[in-house]
């Protein structure tokens, strides 16, 4: 009696254990769709390049996405939430009101995912992937050669999609380009990401667009730029007013994926006083000057980086959900259609 009471505590323990061991280390890989929707990177990829031959700049749009969903509450789909009665969701926060863009290219990609495999693919994931694809094709769509070279990278999914938004999370955790270089390094810090993670994720202003009103302080006040790029920027970016006139982050190659963005960096042509900061005599200086000098050292080290970015704080196993509407958390009549997941322990 006593010795089979004992067998079923310890037995009972090993479960707690294990399930918590389970899903501490619950891990992302690149297989998790193999059989439940092998044909989802063909779908998304050709999807993002539909998106991107629509407007170019949505590249920029969706790998910036990526980001600011990755450091709200790591990786699961948050920033993609409208507004309800019960949360106020990130869109509206600091970094993201009026600024990030793309939700109407990720419903369409997601569409032609349900399309096909119903309530499979989380909308995080997709995140994950459009942001690769979005990288690719402007590495070689304007280059026009298909061997180069650009970055790519395995892109690891199983994420799941978060049943909540965190607004103010988003006001805490997005860099500001106003950001020192220690500010920089603790923002992504916060997140688990290296000090050399994070000047290469910097590379992604390689392509897109910036607002006059997140730059005109650096283009007006400070003297840690060129004045000709200054003077050619105040064109566009009037001291007052214009808030929302659009310039180029890297002004020289803004729609190819490739490391101008440090070599206008070595000659204080960075548009953000934050970009600059990270070529302005301290400790980053080394690192921008490998990749101004080394496109694939750039190419390599980011592509980890987004590895590493990727990694941040999935939900996995049967934490949230998989939403059917990337907008919107599912109805409580939804997920008693989805199968939970099987999760052997
Ligand atoms: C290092 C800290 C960072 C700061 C302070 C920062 C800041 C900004 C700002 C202020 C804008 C312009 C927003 C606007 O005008 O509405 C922007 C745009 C952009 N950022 Fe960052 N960013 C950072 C890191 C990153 C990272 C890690 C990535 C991706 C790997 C990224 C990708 C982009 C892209 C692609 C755009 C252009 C988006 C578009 O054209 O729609 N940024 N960023
Ligand atoms: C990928 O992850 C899923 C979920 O954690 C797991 O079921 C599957 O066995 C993993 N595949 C590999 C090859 O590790
Ligand atoms: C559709 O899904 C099936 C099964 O998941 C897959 O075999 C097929 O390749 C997919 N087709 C497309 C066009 O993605
Ligand atoms: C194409 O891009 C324009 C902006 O340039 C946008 O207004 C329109 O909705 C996009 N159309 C599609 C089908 O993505
Ligand atoms: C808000 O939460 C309540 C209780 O969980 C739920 O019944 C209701 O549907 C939610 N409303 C929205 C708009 O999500
Ligand atoms: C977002 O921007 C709009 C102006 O477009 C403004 O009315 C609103 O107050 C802003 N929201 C927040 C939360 O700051
Ligand atoms: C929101 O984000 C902040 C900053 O990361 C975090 O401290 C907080 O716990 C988050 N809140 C919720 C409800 O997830
Ligand atoms: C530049 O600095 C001056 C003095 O501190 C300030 O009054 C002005 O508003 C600043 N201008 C911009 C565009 O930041
Ligand atoms: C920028 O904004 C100002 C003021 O709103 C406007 O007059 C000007 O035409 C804009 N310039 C460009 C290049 O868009
Ligand atoms: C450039 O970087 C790559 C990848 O890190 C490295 O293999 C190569 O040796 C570097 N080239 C030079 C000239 O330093």
């Amino acid at each position: 009696m006593m010795r089979s009471k004992r067998m079923i505590e310890c037995f009972a323990l090993m479960l707690v254990l294990c399930s918590c061991w389970s899903s501490v280390n619950a891990q992302l890989n690149s297989t998790f769709y193999d059989e439940t929707c092998p044909g989802v990177f063909s779908t998304v990829k050709a999807a993002v390049k539909q998106a991107i031959a629509n407007e170019t700049r949505m590249a920029a749009s969706l790998l910036r996405l990526h980001f600011h969903d990755c450091f709200v509450n790591g990786c699961d789909g948050s920033i993609l939430l409208d507004d309800t009665a019960n949360f106020t969701g990130e869109k509206t926060a600091g970094a993201n009101n009026n600024s990030v863009r793309g939700f109407d290219a990720i419903d369409s990609i997601k569409s032609q995912v349900e399309a096909n495999c119903s309530r499979v693919v989380s909308c995080a994931d997709i995140l994950a992937i459009a942001a690769r694809d979005s990288v690719v094709e402007v590495s070689i769509y304007f280059l026009q050669i298909t061997d180069l070279g650009g970055p790519t990278w395995s892109v690891l999914v199983g994420r799941r999609d978060s049943t909540t938004a965190n607004f103010s999370g988003a006001n805490s955790n997005l860099p500001s380009p106003t950001f020192s270089l220690t500010e920089l390094i603790s923002a992504f810090g916060d997140q688990t990401l290296s000090v050399k993670d994070m000047i290469a994720l910097s590379g992604g202003h390689t392509i897109g667009q910036a607002r006059c009103t997140t730059f005109r302080s650096h283009i007006y006040n400070e003297t840690n730029i060129d004045s000709t790029f200054a003077t050619s920027l105040q064109g566009s970016c009037p001291f007052s007013g214009g808030d929302d006139n659009l310039s180029s982050i890297d002004v020289q190659t803004s729609t190819t994926f490739d490391n101008q963005y440090y070599v206008n960096l070595l000659s204080q042509k960075g548009l953000f006083h934050s970009d600059q900061e990270l070529f302005n005599g301290g400790s980053a200086d080394s690192q921008v000057t490998t990749y101004a000098n080394n496109q694939s050292s750039f190419f390599a080290d980011f592509a980890e980086a987004m590895v590493n970015m990727g990694n941040i704080n999935p939900l996995t196993g049967s934490s949230g959900e998989v939403r059917t509407n990337c907008r919107k958390i599912n109805s409580a009549t939804i997920n008693s259609l989805v199968n939970a997941p099987v999760v052997y322990e």
